[in-house]
């Protein structure tokens, strides 16, 4: 989703921005701007829609300046255009002004402060700039009051960079929900919703609190909380491995991610369990967990699909109840809580606004929370009782994949060491370590063969317009996952279904050549399914059918090595993101960046 950087006091401020938006590009955009000013009085605008590249050729080499900012925008108010996209600025030309985030009552505080003003814009951004700017020029209020009293009537989300021409010494920064961190470096300063578009400048960030602002300048920066009170601020260190973020000898981040999977089980397994057994986990948590009537799980997309494994994994090895929701439905239907609940948050991102806003509501009601993210330092992480981490290494790719078997896990770690603790046999019995090596090396045999799903990709997806995936009980739970993975970089429409429901209405889809993936890895419904193949196949269904060793008969077209049934999405959905990816590949898309999605999603 949207991307900012700024920076004040280097002479190289263009190749900063530059070199952030690309690296921000992963998060999702759909139109990108800059605004350099050379301190002198020159200033320079440029707006494009469409990747960075097309800003890149219109920023020439007259665009100098010791102060700037920069965005990619993923449009909410108003469609991609050059007029929608970011800087916004005030009539007058004073005020340069980006921002991540959805002011919700844009329209009221339009109405109340600028009936009279023309609007070049859609968005609710240009109403905070414009805010800004009758605030100075007309109640001749000092720019930083007329920033604080603008900053006072907005309501919603937030991060903003806000230059004002007359005064080029000075960034104006401010923080509400929505993530941003002020990076300290040597003789200058640089400002970023995301490390990763300035991990080469520097290590040492500011973070900001929701409500904040602060003065950046170029040796220098004053935090200021809501009552204008100055906040002292210790630095945080947040490294990002420079190789981790490159492709290497990848085509594309997301076949380098699909294949680095086997390699993050085995970190997870050095990371969270010894040679001996033991479980590397906070005792605190593994401890409040197991006291824990019942678990809440709570997620988005690709994360809450892990989620419904974590609710098998705790019933199973902890024998505690467990349910699993989508944040952006959870947040404002709380269902009845038990008496002892804990919230589980999983968020590959930690950013999630839908998640968020969970988590801030469970806190606000004194409830116990973690969160499960691969990101340290991110909003979730910081906010919560107690964070995991996944130690997947950065995820680029639009499509989640290594977060999703990282998550799965760590989840099974957690649900061993909280089983352990209440004396479950089934934990206590289950030999993690071992499952996860299991795991990674049939993930290695999968990865070791791209032909393979190159061509089943063709076989079974290469014409098709719509596509199903089937499976019971864990093998339902992969299927989503699956279908999600096809539907959101291939564009092709793609429904993950409980084999047993087929029958009751979507069997009416089923026509000569309608591919259907089917997962084939419970024992105790396997025959079932195979009816459920059978009832496909005579309606012409073309069925690819994935099984594990434990299931297998002869015609199936992948067997995989079986594992403990919680576990076997660690394999079957490694088939499913390669035939995605295949698929996508040969319809020409680009696989990376998919047509209105967004890595991080930081609005609700
Ligand atoms: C976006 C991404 C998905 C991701 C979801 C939840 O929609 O495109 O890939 O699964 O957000 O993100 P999170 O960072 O909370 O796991």
């Amino acid at each position: 989703m949207c991307g900012i950087v700024g920076t004040i006091g280097n002479v190289e401020t263009t190749e900063i921005l530059m070199k952030g938006l690309t690296r921000l590009e992963y998060r999702g955009y759909d139109s990108a701007g800059i605004y350099v000013n050379d301190q002198a009085g020159q200033d320079h605008l440029i707006k494009t829609v469409g990747k960075i590249a097309a800003l890149q050729a219109a920023v020439g080499p007259q665009v100098q300046g010791k102060l700037g900012i920069a965005h990619t925008r993923w449009a909410t108010h108003g469609q991609p255009s050059v007029a929608n996209a970011h800087p916004q600025f005030s009539p007058s030309k004073r005020f340069y002004l980006v921002h991540n985030g959805v002011i919700s009552n844009f329209s009221e505080l339009k109405a109340t402060y600028l009936a009279e003003q023309t609007f070049a814009s859609q968005t609710d951004t240009e109403v905070i700039v414009q805010l800004i700017a009758q605030f100075v020029e007309q109640e001749q209020l000092t720019t930083l009051a007329a920033f604080q009293k603008t900053l006072s009537l907005l309501a919603g989300s937030y991060a903003l960079l806000m230059i004002d021409r007359q005064q080029p010494d000075v960034l104006y920064v401010a923080k509400n929900k929505s993530p941003l961190l002020i990076g300290l470096a040597d003789g200058y300063n640089v400002v970023t919703s995301d490390a990763l578009a300035t991990y080469d400048l520097t290590d040492d960030y500011l973070e900001l609190h929701d409500g904040e602002l602060a003065l950046v300048r170029e040796n220098d920066v004053t935090i200021l909380d809501q009552k204008g009170e100055t906040q002292g601020r210790e630095p945080i260190e947040i490294k990002v491995e420079a190789d981790a973020v490159g492709k290497g000898t990848y085509p594309t981040f997301m076949l380098k991610e699909i294949d680095e999977q086997p390699a993050v089980m085995r970190r997870i397994s050095q990371h969270y369990l010894s040679a001996a057994g033991k479980i590397a986990i906070d005792t605190d948590l593994v401890e409040r967990l197991a006291q824990a009537d019942r678990l809440y799980f709570v997620a988005a997309g690709t994360s809450y699909h892990a989620s419904l494994v974590g609710k098998r994994l705790f019933e199973r090895y902890a024998e505690i109840p467990a349910e699993a929701g989508v944040a952006s439905e959870f947040g404002y239907h709380w269902p009845l809580l038990s008496a002892k609940p804990f919230f589980i948050f999983l968020s590959q991102s930690g950013e999630t606004a839908d998640s968020r806003q969970v988590l801030v509501e469970a806190k606000r009601r004194g409830l116990p929370t973690l969160v499960i993210t691969n990101v340290a330092n991110s909003t979730l992480a910081r906010e919560a009782d107690h964070h995991l981490l996944l130690h997947a290494g950065p995820e680029i790719a639009v499509a989640s994949t290594k977060a999703y078997t990282a998550q799965i896990a760590v989840e099974a770690v957690l649900a061993k060491a909280v089983g352990a603790r209440r004396q479950i046999a089934a934990a206590q019995e289950l030999d993690l370590a071992g499952q996860l090596a299991m795991a990674a090396t049939a993930m290695d045999e999968i990865t070791d063969n791209h032909e393979t799903w190159d061509q089943l990709a063709a076989q079974y997806l290469g014409s098709a317009t719509d596509a199903f995936y089937l499976g019971r009980g864990i093998d339902y739970d992969v299927s989503l996952e699956a279908a999600l993975k096809l539907k959101e970089i291939s564009y092709v429409h793609t429904e993950g279904f409980a084999a047993g429901e087929l029958k009751h209405g979507t069997i009416a889809l089923i026509e000569p050549g309608v591919p259907v993936i089917t997962f084939i890895t419970e024992v105790a419904t396997a025959d079932h399914t195979r009816g459920n193949v059978q009832e496909v196949k005579a309606r012409g269904g073309n069925v690819l059918v994935i099984a594990s060793t434990t299931c297998q008969q002869l015609g199936d077209q992948i067997v995989i090595p079986a594992l403990t049934a919680e576990l076997m999405p660690l394999v079957t959905v490694v088939c499913g993101q390669l035939l995605a990816y295949y698929a996508t590949l040969q319809r020409g898309l680009d696989v990376d960046q998919p047509r209105n999605l967004a890595k991080s999603v930081t609005v609700e």
